[in-house]
């Protein structure tokens, strides 16, 4: 599929089907994030696949409030260390950065092969890092859950106009 045509199918699925993902089509979302630029290329970023259903259900229960993520047959929570990103001399910690890059590949990659994703960034992030036994410099950025989609297919959000969005040469108000 075209690139273009990948971005405009990717959607938030918030549905899944109970089918299991095939090992290989996870590996290979997995390896579309490894391939994402980072910052000084110091690849800050970090993925736990969740499959196990006990896992799931702490975390379908205690760490994230939505109902709709239990029908996640597998759950990423993305991670980004922060001992290991690159600061900015004025301080900025590029780490979030890196790690939406990362997970913008993986999202794109899985809308390829057929797959639906959704960003979840409203989660018990303290209570995750501690339930996935985390070292303290690593931060839970966002959880992606990835999975057969149950619903239409269909983007219900709409964008701004590309007008709206662009200015050349020098930023205009408005
Ligand atoms: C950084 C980020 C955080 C998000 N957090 C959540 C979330 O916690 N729960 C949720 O249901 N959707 C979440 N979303 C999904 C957005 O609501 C969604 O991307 C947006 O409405 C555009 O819709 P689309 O993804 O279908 O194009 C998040 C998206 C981003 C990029």
């Amino acid at each position: 599929m075209a690139f273009i045509d990948i971005a405009r199918k990717r959607y938030s699925v918030r549905s899944y089907l109970g089918t299991e993902v095939e090992p290989d089509k996870i590996l290979s979302v997995l390896e579309a994030a490894r391939m994402a630029p980072s910052a000084c290329n110091l690849q800050p970023v970090k993925f736990v696949v969740i499959t196990d259903p006990e896992v799931k259900n702490i975390i379908t229960t205690q760490v994230y409030q939505g109902k709709w993520l239990k029908s996640a047959p597998v759950i990423i929570a993305v991670c980004g260390d922060h001992n290991n990103s690159w600061k900015r001399w004025d301080g900025k910690d590029h780490c979030d950065i890196d790690t939406a890059i990362a997970i913008d590949h993986l999202t794109l990659a899985a809308a390829d092969l057929g797959l639906g994703t959704c960003w979840i960034c409203s989660f018990d992030s303290k209570l995750c890092h501690r339930i996935l036994n985390m070292p303290e410099n690593y931060e839970v950025v966002a959880l992606i859950p990835l999975g057969y989609t149950a619903e239409d297919g269909i983007r219900e959000t709409n964008r701004k106009n590309i007008d709206d969005l662009v200015c050349w040469q020098k930023f205009i108000n408005g």
